[in-house]
């Protein structure tokens, strides 16, 4: 998709269809709407008085040939109350048009940004939603449309002043939504076609293209490494595992800036290995790498974006099998940090490959950590499928992802850590136990058991279990991978 910024006056602009957006509240005399509304000799208004057009949110009114304007289709989006109108409804007002207009086969569109909207915000808003509802998941279907994507679309309601602030949010959208559809292209994939070897291989290919350095470590570099908490769930399974590891440094680097860690959850397929989940449902298991995909994500866009702090991304990636050498409920793991581990649930394998993941992150020089992981299904009990799960060691540093998020338009939760729910992972036999003793709390326990790989350095865990898979499709985005996370990782780095 060709995305552009167009600066002509509204009643000039030619193309498939218009789109913009109206209010609850009735008023289409002001601004942009009001503009419309008299080109169109009163149209907008009599359909708004005739209660044809409400301005409910994700209404959708698609006119054909208005007269009085050259576009061929005007579609009007509701955009629900006009006091509760944020980057968030902008991002699905985009999104579901863009999906409405080519499920009808319209393939070039104008967005009409509102007057006092026309920012770099907006702009960026735009790119990245437009980008984001243009993905779809239907690479295994053989009987794919090749008219299913947008060709063209171009942001409108900008004047000169406001150019150069447009161009600039354009070019940022664009690389971060470019690289969320990397991500969600990985997550999509089933485990047959990414195991860790391959996704190994996916993440040499992007570091390469984008000129970032990448280091593999294979199996017997890991063993030699001691990395004891990913090898014991790597055991269970055929397919080898892999350290993937990726470095951005910026070109003149800040003395004493923090070195960012990144650190992903990459389990190719969870089965919950000796400690088996139910069948029904395991096949959504295939996203459980949807953490290292996020973190992969990121990389791709601070290469184009080039933040002034080093980055250092660190995604352990294996399956989680119940095979004839699996791990067994009891066993006594060494993680690489020298720390004994008793599995008591081969199921909570995330924590025990991210144990060495946050430990190798500190060892290459990593000052602050931030790890992403479908790592519990009770974070979807606590938070459903609407906010992200969050954890942090240091409030400051928590504070400015939570910042980061808000400006992303992403949803997310903070969750306490109090020092009462590391009680719950002490070891009877060894020194942590990998679940919490008694009932509750899982997705707390699951983050005490990282931060203990931590330790000292400032940390954060995002649970994106219940976020990084869309169930149903939605209006403004495709059924399955979502990409969260992606866009407040990159804004947390690039602001710091
Ligand atoms: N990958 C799962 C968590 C998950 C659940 C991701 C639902 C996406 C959707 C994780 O490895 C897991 O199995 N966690 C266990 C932990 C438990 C054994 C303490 C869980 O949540 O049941
Ligand atoms: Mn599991
Ligand atoms: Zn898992």
């Amino acid at each position: 998709m060709q995305i552009t910024l167009e600066t002509k006056p509204l009643a000039a602009l030619e193309t498939d269809a218009l789109v913009t957006y109206a209010f609850e509240d009735g008023d289409f005399a002001q601004g942009h709407i009001g503009e419309l509304d008299k080109a169109t000799g009163g149209l907008l208004s009599r359909l708004n008085k005739s209660g044809e057009v409400t301005g409910k949110s994700l209404e959708m009114t698609l006119l054909h040939a208005p007269a009085g304007i050259k576009a061929a289709r005007l579609l009007l989006v509701g955009a629900g109350k006009r006091e509760q109108f944020n980057t968030i409804t902008l991002r699905k007002v985009v999104g579901a048009a863009l999906r409405h207009l080519k499920s009808r086969s319209v393939h070039n569109f104008v967005f009409l940004a509102r007057e006092g909207a026309a920012t770099e915000e907006t702009a960026q808003a735009v790119a990245e939603s437009a980008i984001a509802a243009d993905f779809e998941t239907d690479k295994y279907k053989t009987d794919k449309k090749n008219d299913k994507f947008i060709d063209s679309l171009a942001i409108a309601g900008y004047g000169e002043a406001e150019k150069g602030a447009g161009e600039k949010g354009l070019t940022r959208g664009c690389i971060i939504a470019e690289a969320q559809n990397f991500t969600r292209d990985l997550v999509n994939e089933p485990s047959n076609k990414l195991t860790p070897t391959i996704l190994a291989e996916k993440a040499s290919a992007m570091a390469k293209e984008a000129g970032l350095a990448i280091d593999i470590l294979d199996e017997k570099k890991i063993i030699e490494l001691k990395m004891g908490a990913l090898l014991s769930v790597a055991q269970g399974s055929i397919e080898p595992p892999r350290m993937i590891v990726i470095t951005y440094t910026p070109a003149i680097p800040k003395p004493g800036a923090p070195v960012v860690g990144l650190v992903g959850k990459a389990v190719t397929f969870d089965t919950g290995g000796i400690s088996i989940k139910p069948a029904d449902g395991m096949e959504k298991m295939k996203y459980d790498m949807a953490g290292g995909a996020t973190m992969l994500g990121i990389m791709k866009a601070l290469a184009a974006l080039k933040p002034s702090v080093k980055v250092i991304c660190v995604v352990p990636a294996t399956e989680n099998m119940p095979g004839g050498r699996a791990q067994k409920p009891g066993d006594i793991q060494t993680a690489m940090s020298g720390k004994t581990i008793e599995v008591l649930n081969t199921d909570a394998e995330g924590r025990l490959i991210l144990a060495d993941g946050v430990h190798y992150a500190k060892q290459l020089g990593a000052t602050h950590l931030v790890d992403a992981a479908t790592l519990t299904g009770a974070i979807v009990v606590a938070l459903a499928n609407i906010n992200v799960g969050v954890f942090g060691s240091d409030q400051a540093w928590t504070d400015k992802l939570l910042a980061s998020a808000k400006a992303a338009g992403e949803k997310m939760w903070q969750l306490p850590m109090d020092d009462e729910y590391r009680e719950l992972i002490k070891g009877s036999f060894a020194d942590i136990q990998n679940i919490g003793s008694g009932k509750g709390g899982g997705s707390i326990t699951g983050a005490w058991f990282i931060r203990e790989f931590a330790g000292d350095t400032p940390w954060i865990h995002l649970d994106i279990a219940g976020t990084a898979w869309n169930d149903d499709a939605k209006p403004w985005l495709a059924k399955g991978p979502t990409g969260v996370g992606l866009r407040t990782l990159v804004q947390l780095i690039t602001s710091l």
